[in-house]
């Protein structure tokens, strides 16, 4: 597929063409983990939803997906650290520390956290566009998102969370993330704040249902199918959907998210004129039905 090769053409043309290396193993480490697979959702996501706008794909588009993908690697690669979830395999192969060692993937991923700033910031965009992206990048990977989010989660373990509580874990470790390429595609696209907070609430449904669909997955797929080692959540006692809901009501919360987030786009698709065949083909793609 042409737009997964051309992110990973962007990860790597960062780093191993614009800077001379300073430590070519801290970026055989990253590459490592980069290079592992992985489906690419969220990048995906944005380059969607631009094209969605009517918008011609830009190498600079590719550098702010490529930057959105970084930020998730390096929080894979922290989350299965040993004082983590302590997982030994990822994207079907060993995980950073296995591979190397823990300094190095700490370091891995403190690259993969801080490099994507500056790969926006030079970014053949707007000026107000990239400070936009940046700000709701930064808000969505630290303390106020994904960060914030993986110390509520780890916090959760052997913890008996309410449903509400569980949902905010879900929101910001997962949710934010997930939540951006679909507002960036709205910055980028230069749409009016109505649009915008569309975008972002297709993105809070989407980043929930990823983190319910992981959570069921944890518990019914094989390593095969997801290529980390299954029912590690029931064995850290994490608080999760199935743990909380059970099977059944977790796949409905999926559905039914999957389904708001649809109207979302029907809606812009009847009053903006938004394209919405691919982004629908992704979002049914999470869908895990029987
Ligand atoms: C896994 O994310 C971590 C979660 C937030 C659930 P993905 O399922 O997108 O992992 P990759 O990138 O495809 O490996
Ligand atoms: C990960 O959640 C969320 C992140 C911020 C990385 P999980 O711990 O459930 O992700 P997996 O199952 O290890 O991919
Ligand atoms: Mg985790
Ligand atoms: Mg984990
Ligand atoms: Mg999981």
């Amino acid at each position: 597929m042409v737009k997964i090769e051309k992110i990973d053409e962007a990860i790597h043309g960062y780093y191993e063409k614009t800077h001379p290396a300073v430590s070519t193993d801290l970026i055989e480490a990253v590459l490592y983990s980069v290079d592992g697979g992985g489906k690419r959702i969220r990048p995906l996501i944005l380059l969607e939803v631009l094209e969605g706008f009517g918008l011609d794909l830009t190498e600079a588009h590719y550098d702010v997906a490529a930057a959105l993908e970084m930020i998730h690697t390096g929080s894979l690669i922290h989350d299965d650290l040993p004082a983590m979830d302590n997982d030994d395999y990822r994207r079907g192969h060993l995980t950073n520390h296995k591979k190397f060692d823990e300094a190095t993937a700490i370091l891995a991923g403190d690259s993969l956290f801080l490099d994507p700033f500056g790969l926006i910031a030079d970014a053949d965009l707007l000026v107000e566009v990239r400070v936009r992206l940046i700000s709701e990048l930064s808000l969505g990977s630290g303390t106020f998102g994904m960060v914030g989010g993986q110390m509520l989660d780890m916090e959760g373990e052997e913890a008996h969370l309410s449903l509400e509580e569980l949902a905010q874990v879900h929101a910001n470790k997962t949710g934010k993330l997930l939540t951006f390429p679909f507002v960036a595609g709205g910055i980028i696209a230069q749409l009016e704040a109505d649009s915008l907070a569309e975008l972002r609430k297709a993105g809070e449904l989407i980043g929930l249902a990823f983190q319910v669909r992981d959570d069921i997955l944890d518990v019914t797929a094989t390593f095969e199918e997801i290529g980390k080692t299954p029912q590690k959540d029931l064995a850290a006692e994490k608080s999760t959907y199935p743990s909380l809901l059970g099977l059944d009501k977790s796949k409905q919360v999926l559905d039914d998210a999957l389904n708001q987030a649809l109207a979302i786009f029907q809606k812009l698709a009847d009053d903006k004129g938004f394209d919405q065949a691919q982004i629908k083909q992704l979002i049914e793609r999470l869908r895990l039905n029987g």
